[in-house]
């Protein structure tokens, strides 16, 4: 058991987020708007993106400075070749506690029972309205939700423990709040309601479009009763919920309106090898350049660990204070949710 390092706010490294691609098959509108993630949009190329060797190499540093949770995420991870290899190779690390997957769940048709004989347990399955014209709105692509949910069902099925995000935009899908959580009370599958974050530049966010888990909250407790949930674990992003009488539990991710920054132990690898500290960040260690100029272990190390101890970011907490500048802001795509 390592003793994790810690920033300039006394944050221990505790997560790794990796990104896998910055491409994806959907266009959600409040993450890759089909306007801009056109055609012609200069996606990275195979050359530029980390093999899983270099992905294996540089996690495995990462976890002897603590990380011991690993998230896969991208753009949409599962279109990434091979990734089961790739999660057997992660947990086959020591160290290594937890790995979860953040995927969209098109393609988990193909892939779930090769994932799960990898050794993957835990997915997390975007889905943000049941409604199918709200959804296919929302995807950009017009698919329906009956094929996720026949995704999410097959998942369980197969033993994978399952939680849904929901991102929920004023105007757009707040109707879709109580038909998702019955839905999903039903199948004690936990539901977790996002705010509508700034991420990037592009999604067209303003504070108005905001659904907050105050104004959520309420409209759950006209229908049901809710108990709070003490955190898990220290810096646990999501408040929890538990349905009065029943095993069932909902989620709030509360960036906007409740911001989780002094307690944030997430560290983010983009798929092009850019070492991110927070999810808003403008810049990132090229860790890519050294690996291929020829760096050994302990100069990464060296190089990982000074950009974590002098890490200062919370742009949620700055959010909230009105002290965050008008920076520009990777896209959420590319450094990975
Ligand atoms: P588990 O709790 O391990 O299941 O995963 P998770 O909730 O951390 O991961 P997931 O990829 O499902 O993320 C859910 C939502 O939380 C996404 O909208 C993320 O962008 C958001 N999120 C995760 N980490 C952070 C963070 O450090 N800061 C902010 N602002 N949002 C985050
Ligand atoms: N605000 C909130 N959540 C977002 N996600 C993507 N973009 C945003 C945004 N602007 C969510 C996705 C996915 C998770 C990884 O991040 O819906 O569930
Ligand atoms: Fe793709 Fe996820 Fe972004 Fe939607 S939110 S465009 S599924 S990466
Ligand atoms: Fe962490 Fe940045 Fe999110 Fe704050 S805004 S919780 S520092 S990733």
């Amino acid at each position: 058991n390592t003793t994790p390092i810690q920033d300039q706010l006394k944050r221990p490294i505790r997560d790794l987020r990796i990104s896998l691609t910055d491409r994806c098959n959907f266009r959600c509108t409040y993450c890759m708007p089909k306007e801009i993630f056109g055609e012609d949009y200069a996606f990275l190329p195979a050359r530029e993106m980390l093999s899983f060797a270099e992905i294996l190499r540089l996690t495995k540093l990462f976890v002897s400075l603590g990380v011991v949770k690993i998230r896969l995420t991208g753009g949409e991870p599962l279109l990434r070749k091979d990734l089961p290899e790739l999660v057997a190779g992660i947990l086959s690390l020591s160290g290594v506690e937890d790995i979860g997957l953040t995927t969209n769940g098109v393609l988990l048709g193909q892939q779930a029972k090769e994932l799960y004989a990898a050794g993957l347990r835990r997915l997390n399955i975007s889905l943000d309205a049941l409604h199918p014209e709200i959804f296919g709105q929302m995807n950009g692509r017009g698919l329906k939700p009956s094929l996720i949910l026949k995704h999410i069902d097959q998942a369980r099925e197969l033993g994978f423990e399952v939680k849904v995000n929901m991102v929920v935009q004023k105007g757009v899908n707040e109707s879709e709040i109580l038909p998702m959580a019955a839905y999903f009370k039903e199948r004690q599958i936990t539901l977790r309601f996002i705010e509508f974050m700034d991420a990037g530049n592009d999604n067209g966010w303003s504070l108005a479009k905001v659904v907050t888990k105050k104004e959520i909250l309420q409209n759950l407790r006209d229908v049901y009763e809710l108990e709070f949930l003490e955190q898990d674990f220290y810096g646990e992003v999501a408040q929890r919920y538990r349905y009065k009488n029943s095993d069932a539990e909902i989620g709030f991710i509360t960036s906007v309106s409740e911001s989780f920054c002094s307690s944030c132990t997430r560290a983010r690898l983009s798929s092009d090898g850019k070492f991110y500290t927070c999810l808003f960040a403008s810049g990132g260690m090229d860790l890519r350049a050294l690996l291929r100029s020829g760096a050994d272990d302990s100069r990464l190390l060296n190089v990982i660990k000074d950009v974590w101890e002098k890490r200062t970011d919370r742009y949620s907490d700055e959010r909230q204070e009105h002290t965050a500048a008008d920076r520009k802001k990777i896209s959420m795509s590319y450094i990975g949710g």
